[in-house]
């Protein structure tokens, strides 16, 4: 008998869809499997104004049909104007606002520098409940790469949350295990996502036996220790961790470059990478609750009535090592061991 797993249809809380020829070309790996995603807001320029996000959003639409709704963000800058952010969200065009402190990742340079320039911002959204979406690390120079997460919960998102009571926050793939301690101790104003890479990798994978690019993404992986506690925070089943790819295509030969961009593209495999690492956790029945519960009731937003079927295989899953794109080619995540979840293929409702 096949073992299989029915899932409510699973959404995706924090993704990068890039736009024209690339968003042809990756948007379709997404909206297979999910039925929502919150899209980043990091496009060159970024998307800073309710306007900008609707025009995105149409874009996107356009790409994917109707089957598969993206959730839009607006990228917080010095000069964001609280009023537009809650004019965008009344009117049911964005999601949540990113903060992106000012250079810490791909274009990122517009982000913020003086955290209380966006005060009134931040203020703003507590009172009409809008998320802010982080993205936690310091980019303090003399902070180390590997420091810049847990370095920003006390110097950064501990004082923020502090001075905006109500505010409610993500904090964003996380990779350690201060920040799955510093969630656990707070209340569910506080969640956060989990990327499905970070879940695989540790820094090893990237740095030992040569240099592998299409390993590197930001934040960096750290320890195995704290890989080990990010799968213990998906698998418990506590409703404050939920997933959020943060797959992130970038074209080979800019991931093969003597300085190759960060991000991992994941969105074809998520789903058979998940289900494998819940099982060997002992957790498949927590599946459900990361991929399509959890983040919902952060959100404030019904589960998916459509469902989705895993079906367990004999025989390893066969996905495209790369995806075609009228931008370049771009490579999909390999996990680095053989998969035996199928995501079972059928007309979307
Ligand atoms: C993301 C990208 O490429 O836009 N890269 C990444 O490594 N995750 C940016 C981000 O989310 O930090
Ligand atoms: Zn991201």
């Amino acid at each position: 008998m096949t073992q299989s797993l029915t899932l409510p249809r699973p959404d995706d809380w924090h993704l990068h869809l890039r736009d024209g020829a690339m968003l042809a070309g990756i948007a379709p790996e997404s909206a297979r499997h999910f039925a929502r995603a919150i899209i980043m807001p990091n496009l060159v320029p970024p998307v800073v104004t309710g306007a900008q996000a609707a025009a995105y959003r149409d874009r996107i639409l356009a790409v994917t049909g109707t089957g598969f709704t993206p959730l839009m963000t607006l990228y917080l800058t010095e000069a964001t104007d609280p009023a537009d952010v809650v004019a965008a969200h009344k009117a049911g065009i964005i999601t949540a606002v990113k903060l992106y402190p000012a250079g810490a990742t791909t274009n990122s340079a517009s982000g913020v520098r003086d955290f209380d320039r966006v005060r009134a911002v931040l203020e703003a959204m507590a009172e009409a409940g809008i998320p802010l979406c982080t993205h936690g690390e310091v980019t303090d120079h003399a902070v180390d790469i590997f420091d810049r997460e847990a370095v920003f919960i006390d110097r950064v998102l501990d004082p923020i949350r502090r001075k905006t009571p109500g505010l409610r926050v993500v904090m964003e793939h996380i990779t350690t295990s201060e920040a799955v301690a510093y969630v656990q101790s707070q209340p569910a104003d506080l969640g956060a996502t989990i990327t499905t890479h970070h879940l695989v990798i540790n820094r090893n994978h990237i740095l030992v036996g040569g240099i592998k690019p299409h390993y590197y993404c930001l934040p960096v992986a750290k320890r195995e220790a704290h890989r080990l506690a990010l799968v213990q925070a998906a698998t418990s089943g506590d409703a404050r961790f939920f997933l959020g790819t943060d797959s992130a295509p970038h074209a080979d030969d800019a991931k093969e470059s003597a300085c190759g961009c960060a991000g991992c593209f994941t969105a074809t495999n998520t789903m058979s990478i998940l289900a494998q690492i819940f099982e060997e956790a002992g957790a498949l029945d927590k599946l459900e609750g990361f991929a399509s519960r959890n983040g919902p009731g952060f959100y404030r937003l019904p589960v998916n009535s459509a469902t989705i079927t895993l079906e367990k295989t004999p025989e390893p899953v066969t996905y495209p090592a790369k995806i075609e794109t009228g931008a370049g080619q771009v490579t999909v995540f390999d996990p680095g061991f053989p998969l035996y979840w199928q995501v079972r293929q059928e007309a979307t409702s």
